[in-house]
């Protein structure tokens, strides 16, 4: 790994977060999905040299337990699933170079390896531990065999993951009233002998990894509280039948998580064993030089920033460049919930006919990647017709309609100085977005050009000039169209193949480079078609009434929140308060300039930070929802504004006294715009 910008001339991997065989894939599943294929499509569009791979996770409680309820073996209900999902994906362009699973030989093998590897080095140890058991049933509980409560912050929880509340990954014994989560048998705990990962050895690395580690904030911030704490050893075995036997141990598993990361280098073997290691080389990008990018959802960040870094570092491998977590899709400020059908399933709308291209635009550009978005077809349908119908296919429509109709295609001529330098300008945008990490800007790259494209038009109206001025508009209009169809592909995939070939280029646009966005356009085209359709409001309406009724149904004596991780924040803007309030109340109100003097996370705490402030007459102590969305450490000395007589309250045994102000779901600080110092009150 390098920390050169892309493109680099190592291997880059990108892969996505394994989806459980286990259940239908909703369109939560596929922020993760269409994120990996659009920054891996943008950065063979830089000419980074790109493995694109995924597979199914196949073992654990999590298929084990569904398999159960429907009465089939894990296999063949996993099996399924894989299946099922392997021809998804191609449906929603998120093209795989190799998408395998977990229980391939080529996995087997290798997570085998790595476990022998990691024993070889000192790294594993055996240990007796109370493991939850079904005392009726004499069954072992582990995982999502599960519920209790969770012993971090209270919350209900599972076996091994406090999925309703802090998040933790719980380790075996730790659950607290545990029961049986098929039964409902209030479990005991008997001692058995497990396996264990020594991640304390690994605490000095993993401190320096996250420092250098790159993605986004969330992913970067998270862990610290892990990693800086003291690092508990990890269980890397099971009692189930199901799964990767632990080497050697015939009635022991290996935990999901141990198998699951591994498919990434797996499926990266794959890979290589089809094209062969000229094209792409897996033992050189795992174990070389490889830049390593995984996308996953804000829910396994513990995952892929502590165990599997720890695991890689104890075989010898490269670690990973960056990870880039997503936030949750949720519906009306909930989670999605697989079992109770409350859900917008990728399956639902392929049925309504959608072009897959609106739904990846949406997702992608919809809100902040890490910030949580309740979906909404409303929101869905705004994007459509105001950027996708209004500024882009607008622009390309009436340029090529208009170039078509005068000139049989693109007019003779040189792009001029001005459209030239907003077309590179544009391509510098999208080498940003790539080395920011953000899709979203690669994707606004492309539809910020289509609004100049449309802004030039109206300026220039070609319809009232003559010729040569015409041609000199016109021709600008086709390659400013090219342009953006080359910088809309990695988001867009299906509608910049389909310009690609009404402008009759040759070749696959996926295939080339950012350069293309600036080679002349072909000299002769047909008449276009319009590049995507309106979504009309009765439209919105129905499929509203739809999702309504499917979301009722799915609260019908519902008991508490989603069984899925739920954020509850919304993308879209409240609308303004009708009620006023009187100068007087607004005075009641003490506002301040502070300035942070120091600022650490709670412990145990998934979001909270202790700020000491310094208010010019006094320094308070006061807790903050930031400490994920802020790098800590480099907050003091900042400025902030701060409520000062909000009531006092105790936040995780910790008094806050005072509130700082901060706009949005990514709690952006406020600050004045001069240099007031400390203590100035805010009028
Ligand atoms: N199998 C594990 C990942 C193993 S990776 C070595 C898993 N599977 S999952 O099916 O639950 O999730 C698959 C991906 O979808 C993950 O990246 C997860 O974060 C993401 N999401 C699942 N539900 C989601 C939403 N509702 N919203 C956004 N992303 C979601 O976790
Ligand atoms: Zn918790």
């Amino acid at each position: 790994m390098s920390h050169e910008e892309f493109p680099t001339e190592n291997p880059a991997v990108v892969t996505c977060g394994l989806p459980y065989a286990n259940g239908d894939l909703h369109v939560g599943h596929l922020r993760t999905y269409v994120g990996g294929d659009a920054f891996a499509r943008a950065l063979e569009t830089l000419g980074q040299r790109t493995a694109f791979v995924s597979g199914s996770d196949m073992h654990g409680t999590p298929v084990a337990v569904n398999a159960w309820e429907e009465g089939v073996t894990p296999e063949e209900f996993a099996l399924r699933h894989h299946e099922k999902y392997r021809k998804t994906f191609p449906k929603f362009d998120v093209e795989f170079d190799n998408y395998g699973h977990t229980a391939e030989d080529t996995n087997v093998e290798l997570t085998q390896q790595f476990v022998r590897e990691l024993d070889d080095g000192g790294y594993i140890y055996e240990q007796e531990i109370e493991v939850a058991w079904d005392p009726a049933e004499d069954q072992p509980l582990p995982d999502r065999y599960v519920e209790g409560t969770c012993p971090y912050c209270g919350a209900r929880a599972r076996g091994d993951e406090c999925d309703e509340g802090c998040g933790r990954h719980l380790e075996p014994g730790e659950i607290e009233d545990p029961t049986s989560a098929i039964t409902g048998n209030p479990a005991e705990y008997r001692t058995r002998e497990h396996k264990f990962l020594r991640l304390s050895e690994f605490q000095d690395y993993l401190g320096e990894f996250i420092d250098r580690m790159e993605g986004t904030a969330n992913a970067k911030n998270q862990p610290r509280e892990w990693i800086e704490g003291e690092l508990q050893d990890w269980c890397i075995t099971r009692d189930l039948d199901w799964g990767i036997e632990y080497p050697g141990e015939e009635d022991l598993v290996l935990y999901v998580w141990v198998d699951a990361p591994i498919e990434y280098v797996s499926s990266t073997k794959q890979y290589t064993e089809r094209v062969g290691s000229e094209e792409f080389d897996w033992e050189q990008a795992w174990q070389d030089d490889g830049e390593l990018v995984h996308v996953i959802g804000r829910d396994i960040i513990q995952h892929h920033t502590v165990f599997w870094p720890a695991m890689l570092r104890g075989v010898d491998y490269q670690e990973p460049r960056a990870v880039l977590a997503s936030g949750f899709v949720n519906l009306d400020g909930k989670g999605f919930s697989t079992s109770r059908n409350r859900a917008v399933w990728v399956d639902d709308y392929l049925d309504e006919g959608f072009d897959t291209d609106l739904y990846r635009y949406y997702i992608m550009t919809g809100s902040g990647f890490q910030q949580d978005i309740d979906f909404s077809w409303e929101r869905f349908a705004e994007r459509v017709n105001g950027e996708l119908v209004g500024t882009v296919g607008n622009f390309l429509y009436r340029s090529l309609l208009f170039a078509h109709r005068n000139y049989g295609g693109t007019p003779d001529g040189e792009v001029s100085e001005e459209v030239r330098e907003r077309i590179e300008d544009a391509m510098d945008d999208f080498r940003d977005g790539v080395n920011d990490y953000s899709v979203r800007a690669v994707a606004n790259a492309a539809v910020e050009l289509a609004g100049f494209g449309n802004e030039y038009i109206q300026r220039h109206e070609p319809w009232n000039a003559e010729d040569p001025e015409r041609a000199q508009v016109i021709c600008d209009c086709v390659q400013l169209s090219k342009a953006v169809t080359v910088l809309a592909e990695p988001v867009m995939p299906g509608m910049a193949a389909r310009l690609w070939s009404q402008l009759d280029e040759g070749g696959s646009v996926h295939d080339v480079a950012l350069d293309a966005a600036l080679d002349a356009p072909p000299v002769e085209f047909d008449a276009p078609e319009e590049p995507f359709e309106r979504i009309d409001d009765e439209r919105v309406a129905e499929l509203n009434e739809k999702l309504e009724a499917q979301i009722a149904a799915a609260s019908d004596g519902e008991g508490g929140d989603g069984d899925d991780t739920a954020g509850g924040e919304h993308a879209d803007h409240e609308a303004l308060v009708d009620e006023r309030i009187g100068f007087d109340e607004f005075q009641d109100l003490d506002i301040r300039v502070g300035k942070v003097l120091t600022a650490e996370g709670i412990d145990g705490a998934d979001d909270l930070a202790r700020l000491e402030v310094d208010l010019g007459v006094e320094t308070r102590q006061i807790v903050a929802g930031i400490k994920q969305l802020h790098d800590l450490d480099g907050l003091a000395g900042e400025r902030v504004v701060v409520l000062a007589n909000i009531e006092k309250t105790e936040l995780f045994g910790v008094e806050s006294n005072g509130m700082v102000l901060a706009a949005g779901d990514e709690a952006d600080l406020l600050r004045t715009h001069g240099d007031s110092p400390p203590g100035t009150k805010i009028r």
